[in-house]
């Protein structure tokens, strides 16, 4: 469920009717809605309520530091994958004992600065890193608590391009080598075990995948305990997929997916952190353009809109549905026909939906791409030097603009021209 739905005829974000935004800001823009993302993450709590939890908010899917506030004064954890990350979670006031720090690739003064700042765990991705954090941390005089993540060989049965936990995947460590690289990770000097971390992959929406992870898993830290390590917290990674379309889809929700990990690591004695991005920040989000032309074509119908791929690019780069309203509700029965909606850009990638049946919206019209809080305003670019668009964020009856949209001089004045040219 969301807070985005027509009343009066017309699109509103909570209390806030989105043309009132759209007529403040200009288009396109990203809108949150403040009241969803609170209900998404309360889901969450709920669903692993009584086992001890702690709900890290992936930061990858929306990191605009009000989100990161409001999910943080909330109680939230956060999952960062880059320093960058990890400084946008403090700014929103999020403390370092609540911060773990994941990704393949992590720098040596990444870590250093995280071991400075504070940090819950790093969750350690391959051998080399083990060492390169070991020596940081000995360097420092201190210990880096981690956990490893696990690569458990499952298929995630999602896209190519965000599965994560098959072997062929380049993340984590093989289940296979695990309790070796346990044993070595556990006489570094620098590392204090503290746990097991893993991750399989993103968007699914079937909890199968999740449980038999999981199952190996727990067979993991039986084993790890009986080897003699300390095996105290289970991060279980993100994943769990959303509904993009209103119809015919409904992945599990979050009190399924609470339930099965109940059942399955309930009986650990672990505290369990869970890393959602998605879930919680994607229907907490809509992108909203205006028709700029109605284009006839000798084979079909285009509808320019002043959003483009660089502002979201999940439909041209995994080909990813997102639902299109009207932010002015069609009549009932309104005749719906095919129309292809792109943006103007030049390359033909740049295209939201193929043959979509929509009602008529004339140039001049505006519309929202629903399911854009995740992987949205965080992917975008300036490609074709197109300025970064504005996000708000709305309350019950308030917004404001939590990112402006930079002007034209601004973009400019980030480049600068060497004095010999
Ligand atoms: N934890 C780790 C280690 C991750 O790599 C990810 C996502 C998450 C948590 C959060 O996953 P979520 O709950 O949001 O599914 N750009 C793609 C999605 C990439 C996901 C990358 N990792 C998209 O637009 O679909």
């Amino acid at each position: 469920m969301d807070h985005f739905l027509y009343r009066n005829g017309q699109l509103h974000a909570e209390d806030v009717n989105l043309a009132t935004i759209a007529d403040s800001v200009g288009t396109p823009f990203y809108c949150y809605s403040a009241a969803t993302l609170t209900r998404h993450y309360t889901l969450f709590r709920e669903a692993l309520d009584p086992l001890p939890n702690l709900i890290c908010y992936a930061v990858k899917s929306n990191s605009n530091l009000a989100v990161l506030k409001l999910l943080g004064d909330l109680g939230a954890g956060m999952d960062v994958v880059s320093i960058g990350e990890y400084l946008r979670a403090r700014a929103a006031g999020v403390p370092g004992a609540r911060i773990v720090f994941s990704g393949v690739g992590k720098t040596r003064d990444e870590m250093r600065a995280a071991l400075e700042g504070g940090i819950r765990q790093f969750n350690v991705e391959s051998d080399p890193e083990m060492e390169a954090l070991s020596q940081v941390a000995e360097s420092m005089g201190v210990r880096a608590p981690i956990t490893l993540r696990v690569n458990p060989d499952v298929d995630a049965r999602t896209h190519e391009k965000i599965s994560t936990g098959r072997k062929e995947d380049k993340f984590g460590v093989p289940i296979s080598r695990a309790r070796e690289i346990y044993a070595r990770a556990a006489r570094l000097p620098g590392l204090k075990v503290i746990g097991v971390d893993m991750h399989i992959g993103s968007q699914l929406t079937d909890l199968a995948p999740f449980e038999s992870a999981y199952l190996k898993m727990a067979d993991l830290v039986r084993a790890l305990r009986q080897d003699g390590h300390v095996i105290e917290r289970l991060d279980l990674g993100g994943g769990l997929g959303i509904p993009y379309t209103r119809a015919n889809d409904a992945p599990p929700l979050p009190v399924d997916y609470g339930a099965m990990v109940k059942r399955v690591l309930g009986d650990l004695d672990c505290e369990i952190e869970i890393e959602p991005g998605r879930l919680i920040s994607g229907n907490a989000g809509v992108l909203v353009t205006e028709v700029i032309y109605r284009k006839q074509a000798e084979e079909r119908e285009f509808l320019i809109v002043d959003a483009a791929m660089n502002d979201l690019v999940r439909p041209a780069m995994y080909g990813a549905h997102h639902d299109i309203e009207p932010l002015i509700e069609p009549p009932a029965g309104a005749p719906m026909a095919p129309v292809d909606i792109v943006g103007p850009i030049c390359e033909s990638g740049d295209t939201f939906a193929k043959q979509r049946a929509l009602p008529f919206v004339a140039a001049g019209e505006r519309i929202a791409f629903r399911s854009a809080g995740a992987y949205g305003a965080v992917m975008s670019s300036e490609y074709n030097s197109r300025p970064l668009v504005p996000e708000v964020l709305v309350s019950g009856d308030h917004f404001a603009v939590i990112r402006p949209r930079p002007s034209y001089e601004q973009m400019l004045g980030r480049d600068s021209i060497p004095d010999w040219l």
